[in-house]
């Protein structure tokens, strides 16, 4: 148990000299009065609040709300900004600055003097850029996340973020949906605060974070205008200032045997294939043992959770059936012992679950599909991995050899792909180059390739494609994603050419090149590396330093933690 002596904030507040009085003095004029600092435990809020991050516009009520709760527990509240990704927003990719969010994250925690924090994410990469960081400094750590929008509604119809969008644009390419159409759907798709209300990154990161009992059970799918969050918010920053008393800080809660309930989960929900690179780093800054490998105990699990991409229902719905503690109940038979925010074991999320619709929510007996979890792939394409998500696939594609059609960049298949004479078929490889970590840079989500319009036409709707990028969490299709080492990084997808043979088998997890050893040493001789795109800044930074998918993509000085006190001051 921590005492008031020993606590944290302590060093900063608690002294009576000059550097006491300029740390109180100067919070003072925010009207807090003496016993703000008279030992009580001080939480901070992390908040990733921004207008341009639309899914997190939420959030500036709902630390409001968590006040309440840290005042009434007898803590000291204190909010603080931290850069915000907006997914849909920022080019060239969130994903790009989403070590840079940890790193804000990590110095803002332990600059300060607070002694717990209430994490406050949501659009896909906040959530996990904020974990990372906090791993990083170890302070007891709780999570509430923005939580998802409405139901989208158009035209009689539920439509899900993402997923119908990508839907849609094939439709208007394959000339079945006017344009008009098309751009009338924006304002039903997305009609409330919150996340992208299918199953893509941002709820399947909630999902995790609830698997892994690093928030108060539900937390995940209630929308987030419900009032319910706003009162699970009040009773997360009630909660945080107990653990603090409790110093059960984030090791303690975040362990391999979380991140394999996390893996579990994630077959289970149907979750994004973004998860592997977000778990990988963040149990790289927790010293966790994790590797592509671990993935693979996720493999049998079925997919229960009926929501897109995988299914056809949404967040909304599966909040009403039940949500994660249902999930958690199912998967009760193959879940590791793990402590929680609650300090105590993860099966007490479960307790009273009940499923209130059976259709939204399968059980082990009934489920959506068998055997639905992420497959790692490995083959000379891919020495150090890429992955597949088979739940979000066409079962006929997952067992399949075909001619590769190269696309070298970006560019090239922007240029390229609608044109009437490409030469493809519905059994061709497609394949993207330079979109990997170092590439683009920052491993952006086009790895779902549109469909040549020349066969969306035919009505060509999936086909296999690779590439060293990730794809949305809201999309669907047989796509390879994640190639390590990357092209740009001098990985054997650099040297693939149009009309080269390529198997792909999911089940066996193998994606092999069909050239010869001798013939890739020969192309090899002929490759140099692309100059970067970016020669300054913290793109520079991030090209230098980022590791490859299989280590998450994390910067390669930021792996593991730092938990020491800060003892100079600066005065
Ligand atoms: Fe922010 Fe989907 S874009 S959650
Ligand atoms: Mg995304």
């Amino acid at each position: 148990m921590t005492t008031k002596k020993t606590r944290r904030s302590q060093a900063w507040y608690g002294k009576l000299d000059r550097d006491g009085f300029i740390h109180r003095s100067w919070m003072k004029n925010q009207g807090y009065p003496d016993h703000a600092f008279d030992g009580r435990p001080i939480i901070g809020i992390c908040n990733t609040w921004s207008e341009l991050t639309p899914c997190n516009s939420g959030l500036r009520a709902l630390a409001e709300v968590v006040k309440r709760g840290v005042w009434e527990a007898g803590g000291f509240p204190v909010e603080f900004p931290v850069m915000s990704l907006g997914e849909t927003q920022m080019k060239p990719t969130a994903m790009l600055f989403r070590n840079l969010l940890a790193m804000d994250v990590e110095e803002s925690i332990r600059a300060y003097g607070i002694d717990g924090v209430v994490l406050l994410g949501g659009c896909d990469k906040t959530t996990p850029g904020q974990l990372m960081g906090a791993a990083s400094v170890d302070l007891p750590t709780i999570v509430v996340s923005s939580g998802p929008m409405l139901n989208g509604k158009w035209q009689g119809q539920d439509i899900g973020s993402g997923t119908d969008v990508w839907k849609f644009s094939e439709s208007v390419r394959a000339g079945e949906m006017t344009l008009q159409d098309f751009m009338a759907a924006e304002s039903g798709m997305s009609r409330s605060a919150g996340v992208c209300m299918t199953m893509g990154t941002a709820s399947t990161m909630a999902s995790l974070v609830e698997a892994m009992g690093l928030c108060l059970p539900t937390n995940a799918a209630l929308p987030a205008v419900d009032a319910r969050r706003a009162a699970l918010a009040h009773l997360t920053g009630k909660r945080i200032v107990e653990m603090v008393e409790e110093d059960l800080c984030l090791s303690r809660v975040l362990t391999k045997a979380s991140l394999e309930n996390a893996i579990l989960a994630n077959a289970a929900v149907g979750g994004s294939t973004n998860a592997v690179v977000h778990l990988l780093a963040i149990a790289g800054r927790a010293e966790i043992d994790l590797s592509l490998k671990d993935f693979e105990i996720g493999g049998d699990i079925p997919l229960l959770v009926n929501c897109m991409p995988s299914g056809k229902y949404l967040m909304e719905d599966f909040c009403y059936a039940g949500g994660m503690p249902v999930v958690l109940k199912e998967l009760a038979g193959h879940l590791r012992p793990a402590n929680t925010v609650l300090g105590k074991d993860i099966s007490v999320y479960s307790d009273g679950a009940q499923c209130f619709n059976s259709d939204v929510i399968r059980s082990f007996d009934a489920p959506l599909k068998p055997a639905a979890g992420l497959r790692v792939l490995r083959g000379n394409l891919a020495p150090d991995g890429a992955i597949i998500k088979p739940s979000a696939a066409s079962d006929h594609l997952l067992d399949h050899e075909g001619p590769a059609y190269v696309f070298e960049s970006i560019e090239d298949l922007k240029a390229n792909i609608d044109r009437p004479d490409l030469p493809v078929d519905e059994n061709t490889v497609l394949v993207l180059k330079g979109c990997g970590p170092r590439g683009y840079p920052g491993m952006p989500e086009v790895g779902n390739m549109p469909i040549p319009r020349c066969l969306v036409e035919k009505g060509v709707r999936d086909m296999v494609r690779v590439s060293d990028a990730r794809m949305s969490g809201t999309a669907f299709g047989t796509v390879v994603l994640h190639v390590a080492p990357e092209a740009n990084a001098g990985g054997p997808l650099a040297l693939v050419k149009t009309g080269d043979l390529i198997r792909l088998n999911a089940k066996d997890g193998v994606l092999e090149l069909k050239v010869s050893d001798a013939e890739l040493e020969a192309r090899r001789q002929n490759w140099a590396p692309e100059a970067p795109h970016y020669s300054r800044g913290y793109a520079k930074l991030y090209i230098d330093h980022v590791m490859q998918a299989d280590r998450g993509a994390d910067l390669d000085f930021l792996v593991g933690k730092d938990t020491r006190p800060v003892t100079r001051e600066s005065h």
